[in-house]
C-alpha cells in the first residue's frame, strides 16, 4: 500500500522542546507532591511516554481508554474501553490527552474523574483545536493551539495508521 504525502505541521524537535517545557511546569507546580498521570488511550501514548520522562516529581501512571472517533469523524458518543487499575481518591491526578477537539471526550472524562474524588484534577493536552469547540474545556497544560485540520502522527491516527510518526502532520489533498 502506498502512503499518501504528508505535510509536517509540527516537527519532532518542536514537540520535544515543548514537552520539556510542560514537564518543567509540572515539576514546579507539584514540587514536594506526588502525582498520578492518566494517559488517555490510544492517542496520547507517545506524548505521555515523553512527558513522563520530563517529569521529576514522584509519578504513578495509570491508563484510561476511551473512543469517540471513527475515521476522521467524531461519533459524538464516548465509550470507555479501559478503566483505571486503581482508585485515585485523594491523589493529584493529571489527565494526559492528545487533542481536545469538540471537547466532548474531555467533558465526559472530567465528569467521570470528579466522581472518583481526587485531591486535585488537571488536564494536560498536547493539542487544542479552538475552531471546533462544542464544549469549552479548561486545559491546564497545553502543548500547541492548532487550526481546524485533521492531524496525524505522534500517537494520533487516521483509521489506526500513522501513530508511529515522530512528528505531527497533515495528509495532503
Ligand atoms: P473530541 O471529543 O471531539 O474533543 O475528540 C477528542 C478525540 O478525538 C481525541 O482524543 C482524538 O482521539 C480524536 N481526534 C480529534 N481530532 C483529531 C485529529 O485531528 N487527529 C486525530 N484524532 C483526532
Amino acid at each position: 500500500m502506498d502512503s499518501p504525502p504528508i505535510d509536517t505541521l509540527i516537527s519532532a524537535e518542536r514537540i520535544q522542546a515543548r514537552v520539556r517545557e510542560l514537564g518543567a511546569q509540572i515539576n514546579r507546580d507539584y514540587a514536594g507532591q506526588s502525582i498520578v498521570l492518566v494517559p488517555v488511550l490510544k492517542g496520547s501514548f507517545v506524548f505521555a511516554a515523553d512527558l513522563a520522562r520530563a517529569i521529576e516529581v514522584p509519578c504513578a501512571i495509570d491508563f484510561f481508554g476511551c473512543r469517540s472517533y471513527e475515521g476522521t469523524e467524531s461519533t459524538g458518543v464516548v465509550q470507555t474501553t479501559l478503566d483505571l487499575s486503581k482508585p485515585v481518591e485523594g491523589k493529584h491526578v493529571i489527565i494526559v490527552e492528545d487533542i481536545v477537539d469538540t471537547g466532548l471526550t474531555m467533558k465526559y472524562m472530567l465528569e467521570n474523574f470528579e466522581t472518583r474524588r481526587p485531591a486535585s484534577l488537571k488536564l494536560c493536552s498536547l493539542l487544542h483545536k479552538a475552531a471546533r469547540t462544542k464544549v469549552p474545556i479548561d486545559i491546564d497544560y497545553l502543548g500547541f493551539e492548532i487550526d481546524d485540520v485533521f492531524v496525524i502522527g505522534y500517537g494520533l491516527d487516521h483509521d489506526e495508521l500513522y501513530r508511529n510518526l515522530p512528528y505531527l502532520g497533515v495528509i495532503r489533498g
